[in-house]
């Protein structure tokens, strides 16, 4: 069986050669951590916002959606904290002139030890059987005790020294702990320097007096600026919400992994406007909510997890993550935060305009209160591919490489396949193919063998084939073909569509 990181490259490789994702300028060598979606990746792209997008505006009568620009006034990145706080601490290894953040230097030391931990404990559930009491275990083993004081020490040390900003000491843990670099094999660092995640640009000609402005680095601050215009536009009442999806940029210190850490990538947002007193109410609601919409995009439900923060942001009273196991292993896929009335209370500040709702039933107006739903669109695509990339042995011996991609998101429904390129049946696939391709997005190919097109049909994860022989000229049916169990069933053609809708489905 191929090891995490062997699959992960086996489906990065994937996506390149059956044209779901490309890295970005690849002629020039690519530009690290940008990628472009080819020709089936900006279908499933576009599917799961469109998902998305149903599952929380459509189907939501409280929540409205919205899109806004990409470039802001400055300001709105002074309020949101951003400018001043949107940091990570970043190091550099002088030997391998690689760079770090030093806090995942720190985060990943502390899950090696992690796992020394787990690795007794099997030990353990191994040598004593039925009869093994883990908890007593745990408390008890020596080993596993002297691992806990470790963490505990590093992480008492350790985050109060970020809280403080004091990157020396920062620096001085990484070198006592004799965290070398993963590249170089050495402890020859330079000293820990706060790095902004922001891009800048400039707004105006160089010649006239042109103002620094950001790319955004995320869709949500948008949301907040236009809350009044929405609300009274729209003529939302408390309790609602406001859904974008667009780009986000950043400029990620370590974006070594895909599309899991991009500079630039897509965010589809939702800010839930609350009476104050309530968003632990409303929090709870959307951590369910959501962790349910992930579970209906039809991957198993032990991939997927929350993670409750202990260290919480500068705007937040309460935040969870939603982990999903990637190859790279179990990671933030979701974030939902309660968010209190900072952004809000900020934007007032900063703008000298009042951010009030007048609740009609409490006779009074106030800052609402905040829940954010924040998920990332292309890490929504990742935990899509990476779970549905299958290597199979087939009974007679061969092999296929199928991606199970469930059917409602799949880039092509169905894929529309004289099974030659003569007789009549290209025009007849062409006949079948004229009365689907309104409703499903359809794929016609007369080119190879039908083995090597079902082949090449499994690889894009289309869960149909359409065979369109002999046969069909004379009694107007046809094949069709499950990607799954790869068995084929002879149909009436004019109940093609009818079959469709039954097995896609929404
Ligand atoms: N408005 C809140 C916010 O932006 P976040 O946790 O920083 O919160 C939300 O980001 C989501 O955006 C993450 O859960 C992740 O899915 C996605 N995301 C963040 N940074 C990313 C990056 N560099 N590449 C790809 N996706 C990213």
């Amino acid at each position: 069986m191929a090891s995490n990181e062997e699959l992960f490259k086996k489906i990065i490789a994937h996506a390149k050669e059956y044209g779901f994702v490309f890295p970005s300028s690849e002629i020039y060598d690519g530009l690290s951590a940008v990628y472009d979606y080819g020709p089936f990746g900006v279908e499933l792209k576009n599917n799961i916002k469109a998902y998305w997008w149903k599952s929380m505006v459509q189907y939501h009568e409280n929540i409205v959606g919205l899109d806004s620009a990409i470039f802001m006034h400055p300001t709105v990145w002074k309020a949101s904290g951003h400018v001043d706080a949107f940091n990570d601490p970043m190091i550099d290894n002088k030997d391998s002139k690689k760079r770090y953040r030093a806090d995942v230097l720190v985060e990943d030391f502390i899950l090696k030890i992690e796992d020394k931990i787990e690795k007794e404990v099997d030990k353990a559930a191994n040598r004593f059987g039925d009869t093994f009491d883990e908890k007593m275990f745990r408390e008890t083993n020596p080993r596993v005790q002297e691992n806990l004081k470790k963490i505990e020490e590093i992480k008492q040390r350790f985050y109060p020294a970020l809280e403080r900003n004091d990157l020396a000491d920062v620096k001085l843990l990484i070198e006592e702990l004799g965290i070398v670099c993963p590249i170089s094999g050495s402890r020859n660092w330079t000293d820990v320097r706060q790095f902004n995640l922001m891009f800048s640009t400039q707004m105006g000609s160089v010649n006239e007096d042109a103002n620094a402005i950001y790319l955004r680095p995320e869709t949500a601050q948008g949301i907040f600026v236009n809350f009044l215009n929405v609300q009274k536009s729209a003529r939302m009442k408390i309790p609602f919400g406001i859904a974008q999806i667009g780009k986000a940029f950043r400029n990620e210190i370590v974006a070594r992994q895909f599309l899991f850490r991009m500079r630039e990538f897509e965010q589809m947002e939702m800010q839930f406007f609350v009476r104050p007193g309530e968003e632990m109410k409303w929090y709870s609601y959307w951590k369910e909510e959501r962790m349910k919409w992930h579970l209906s995009l039809g991957m198993s439900e032990d991939k997927y997890r929350f993670h409750d923060h202990d260290k919480l942001a500068h705007y937040a009273n309460a935040a969870a993550d939603i982990e999903f196991e990637f190859p790279i292993g179990f990671k933030e896929i979701e974030g939902i935060h309660s968010r209190t009335d900072f952004d809000l209370g900020a934007h007032q500040e900063y703008s000298g305009k009042k951010m009030q709702y007048f609740d009609p039933e409490l006779n009074e107006s106030y800052v609402p209160y905040v829940v954010e739903t924040s998920i990332g669109l292309d890490r929504t695509f990742l935990a899509v591919l990476s779970n549905s990339y299958h290597e199979e042995k087939l009974e007679d011996g061969s092999e296929r490489v199928v991606l199970g991609i469930p059917a409602h998101l799949a880039p092509i429904k169905a894929a529309i396949l004289p099974l030659m390129k003569k007789d009549g049946l290209p025009e007849k696939a062409k006949e079948l193919l004229d009365t689907l391709k309104y409703d499903y997005r359809c794929f016609y190919e007369e080119k190879d063998t039908i083995g090597k097109r079902y082949r090449r049909m499994d690889a894009l994860g289309t869960p149909f084939c359409i065979t369109i022989d002999h046969q069909s000229l004379q009694d107007n049916t046809v094949t069709i073909r499950d990607r799954d169990s790869m068995k084929q069933e002879r149909i009436g053609m004019d109940d093609v569509s009818g079959i469709l809708r039954e097995k896609i489905g929404r």
